[in-house]
């Protein structure tokens, strides 16, 4: 037996976001990040908009790329004080998220970060406020998605809450949103989106309900990620869509180890300059994980229909797994990433030696391996590694080596 969520509405195209007009309640909150909406006018219309459908509002600004618990946990006491019955996230995966959790502890005062972290542990949400996430970004597609990534920088550990409770009630993928991404975010976020719906067609939670979306999902950021990044608008908008067909995939086929890695790196080596961030990591990691899944027999078939479907050729399964890693890290070429974490620049393009010394790579590689085999992710990936697996891929993925095991 197995659930398929998604959100009750969800509206698209451009001007979307004109439907705030018709959330029926008292008293919205505006969560957003940096400044980002603010600056190109999207905070004002949408403030209008809800203003428009009787709605007294308040902002919630300030929320950081790659969101803290303190944020939430801030963001939730201001939520406390207000009492709204619609919270209204707009902006990229950080801001989304933050909300997500901050209406858990909304609606849950007594609930504790570790309790919101008990996968599909959270209790019946909407006793207070319904959801309504517009995306900003056209990758995390958090918007559809039963997932919130919240940062313990304590510990330096990215902890993805899971639980349908927190799909939210209404999305609205408005492509205007996204116009204004620069070059890198676009790239990142692309990625993001590709690893996603791979990872979801060969997820062991894959089924008849998200396989299509996956598969389409994938053609669609083939055909159009690298154009949108050149500056090609209406790709643009067609990667808002395709990113958000591949959130309602793995929302409900669950992801992989692409994932936990990237959780488990991502702030690992903040005091040496920089996070890897979310995209740019999955983007490095698919092309190995790839490698090493395909040693199970139904996951290379799986990428073998991928191959397939994305008319990459090849004779036999080998053959077109082998054209779909390169497929990818052709991509990572055309889009200005780096194909490892030694590479990975403190600006995040490719650079001969990047932030993250080998030493300390090393030195933490038991540690990051360990966390990564205990991420939610690791569950539904084909392949189960072993900690001196998952070091050895670690490894490939700091110093773009071969997955031969
Ligand atoms: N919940 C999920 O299902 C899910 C899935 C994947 C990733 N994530 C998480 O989402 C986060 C990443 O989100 P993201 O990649 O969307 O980026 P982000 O929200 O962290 O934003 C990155 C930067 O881009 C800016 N920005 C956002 N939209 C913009 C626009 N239209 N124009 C110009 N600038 C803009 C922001 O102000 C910010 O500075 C990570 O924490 C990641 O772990 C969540
Ligand atoms: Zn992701």
């Amino acid at each position: 037996m197995a659930r398929f969520t998604l959100p009750r509405d969800l509206y698209h195209g451009k001007g979307a976001l004109e439907n705030l007009k018709s959330l029926k309640g008292k008293k919205a909150v505006i969560v957003v990040g940096g400044g980002a909406m603010k600056r190109n006018g999207f905070l004002q219309q949408a403030e209008d908009y809800l203003k428009a459908a009787g709605m007294e509002t308040m902002i919630i600004d300030g929320v950081e790329p790659d969101p803290s618990v303190t944020t939430v946990m801030n963001g939730a006491q201001k939520m406390l004080e207000f009492e709204p019955d619609w919270i209204v996230a707009m902006g990229g995966g950080s801001p989304i998220d933050a909300a997500k959790a901050m209406w858990i502890k909304y609606e849950y005062p007594e609930c504790t970060f570790e309790d919101m972290c008990k996968v599909f542990g959270i209790p019946e949400l909407r006793k207070k406020a319904q959801f309504c996430a517009i995306p900003s970004t056209s990758g995390t597609a958090t918007e559809v998605t039963a997932f919130s990534i919240i940062t313990d920088y304590d510990k330096g550990i990215k902890y993805p809450i899971a639980d349908f409770e927190i799909t939210p009630d209404v999305a609205i993928v408005d492509p205007a949103l996204a116009e204004t991404m620069p070059q890198k975010l676009t790239a990142h976020t692309g990625m993001d989106a590709i690893t996603h719906a791979v990872e979801a067609y060969v997820s062991t939670a894959n089924c008849d309900y998200t396989d299509p979306l996956a598969l389409h999902a994938i053609k669609m950021i083939q055909a159009d990620l690298v154009k949108s990044y050149n500056g090609d608008m209406e790709c643009r908008a067609r990667m808002h869509n395709a990113q958000c067909l591949a959130g309602m995939a793995f929302s409900n086929a669950l992801l992989g180890i692409v994932h936990s890695m990237a959780h488990k790196t991502g702030a690992a080596f903040e005091k040496y300059g920089a996070h890897i961030i979310h995209g740019a990591a999955n983007a490095m990691y698919l092309p190995k994980v790839i490698a090493f899944n395909a040693k199970d027999e139904t996951a290379a078939k799986r990428y073998g229909v991928i191959a397939d479907e994305m008319g990459l050729g090849g004779a036999t399964t080998e053959e077109k797994v082998k054209n779909l890693i390169a497929y990818l890290r052709k991509m990572n070429d055309d889009l200005n990433i780096p194909h490892c974490i030694k590479n990975y620049g403190a600006d995040s393009y490719p650079t001969e030696q990047g932030f993250v010394p080998e030493e300390v790579f090393l030195e933490k590689l038991p540690e990051i391996a360990k966390n990564a085999i205990g991420d939610a992710c690791t569950g539904s990936n084909p392949r189960q590694p072993s900690q001196e697996e998952m070091e050895k891929l670690l490894k490939c993925c700091y110093y773009d080596t071969e997955v031969d095991f």
